[in-house]
């Protein structure tokens, strides 16, 4: 276990999820069922989105539905550099091609570089809400209206988060625009967690039942009611599917989790305001840039070390805030400087907005069980460090 003063997360888990637990175990029912079908309704209203199906992580979701929407061979997916790997492993994984796209000064993709980047082959946008951070849509959608193509948001950081006004996985109500389909993440270090799990909302009902049927096995529908006194014991396999659904016991700390979600996420608000108000003196630390009209989840709180102010790269102030007890971590490496996507022919230099912003990148603790004493530390380290190393 962690000696640090102040870890990079610690989850909020209280009686409420343990209850909720508690009792699914007590049900009998472990696996995908009622307390699934009940976190997916909810969760949906939370998001306002028409349909939701849950699964066991972002990644299968996003796995799922370039299946559901037939993605593959010949096929290419637009993507940003600055994402996990997952984003782009699933697009490999049903045989299409990633094409990354860099940056723009928020860190989300930039919607100019994914319009350079299409051609007849493009099938998709895979735009990322990076720490919690709106991408652009109406432009994104706009984009995507233009050329015809899927819109797939990658939004395992957006639980919670809103585009000018309406939670992710909800559109543009007011321009009718919405994605084909939303992907979210409850990883254990997410705004809301289950552990492992993920949420996929799409709009369109057709999509959402093909996604149903493809997340188990591809069995015929209200596989799970085999069980059940409604159910039969008779069932067709329809198409060939994944194992990817979500257990009774996560969907049972999802409900607890999303009942207090807003709680957490003002909670995450309030750090976030407290450490940019703090942090505005400090020549040594470029802060977080949140565009006009959109808004933040702070699922991640990144900072960038300014050089120009700085004795000390992005390495050695990572290890002094470890030597004062702060947990911290880098979000992301960007993709094409791992040695598996360099095999696809990418190389350094290729997005250099990604990998400047990579160059002074450090993730500030914060979660939503974060004290003020913590925070308040977290601080301390930063402008101690800032004077020991100023330029
Ligand atoms: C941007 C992004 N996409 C996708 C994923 C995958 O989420 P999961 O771990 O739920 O599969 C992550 C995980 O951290 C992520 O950061």
């Amino acid at each position: 276990m962690s000696t640090l003063k102040v870890p990079f997360h610690r989850p909020t888990i209280g009686r409420d999820e343990i209850d909720e637990v508690v009792r699914t175990l007590e049900s009998g029912w472990l696996t995908t069922g009622p307390r699934t079908a009940q976190f997916e309704k909810e969760f949906a209203e939370y998001v306002e989105a028409p349909h939701a199906q849950a699964v066991n992580s972002c990644t299968a979701g996003l796995h799922l539905v370039l299946a559901a929407l037939n993605i593959g061979p010949g096929d290419e997916v637009i993507t940003t550099p600055l994402t996990f790997c997952a984003t782009v492993n699933v697009i490999i994984h049903v045989g299409a091609t990633p094409v990354l796209a860099d940056i723009g000064p928020d860190g989300n993709i930039d919607p100019a570089s994914i319009e350079a980047r299409i051609t007849p082959r493009t099938k998709a946008i895979m735009p990322v809400h990076m720490a919690g951070l709106a991408c652009d849509m109406n432009k994104i959608w706009a984009i995507a209206k233009k050329h015809n193509l899927f819109v797939i948001e990658d939004a395992a950081h957006a639980a919670g988060s809103h585009y000018r006004g309406f939670p992710i996985g909800a559109g543009n109500p007011e321009t009718g625009d919405r994605s084909n389909a939303v992907v979210f993440s409850f990883y254990a270090t997410k705004n809301l967690t289950t552990g492992e799990g993920g949420m996929i909302t799409t709009p369109n009902q057709e999509y959402a039942e093909r996604i149903r049927m493809l997340s188990l096995h591809g069995i015929s529908k209200d596989a799970w009611k085999r069980y059940t006194a409604e159910g039969s014991w008779r069932y067709d396999i329809l198409e060939m599917g994944y194992k990817y659904n979500l257990t009774d016991m996560q969907a049972a700390i999802g409900i607890a989790q999303l009942a207090k979600c807003d709680r957490m996420c003002a909670r995450r608000n309030a750090l976030a305001a407290r450490y940019n108000e703090a942090l505005r003196e400090l020549e040594a630390f470029k802060l977080p840039v949140v565009p006009e009209g959109l808004s933040h989840a702070w699922h991640l709180y990144v900072i960038e070390v300014n050089s120009a102010c700085l004795r000390i790269d992005r390495d050695r102030v990572i290890e002094e805030l470890k030597l004062r007890g702060i947990g911290t971590s880098v979000h992301f490496i960007p993709l094409h400087l791992h040695t598996l996507y360099q095999g696809l022919g990418y190389r350094r230099g290729q997005f250099p907005d990604a990998e400047e912003r990579f160059q002074g990148a450090i993730s500030l603790p914060l979660f939503a069980a974060m004290s003020d004493e913590e925070s308040g530390r977290v601080l301390e380290a930063l402008h101690d460090i800032a004077s020991e190393f100023k330029k």
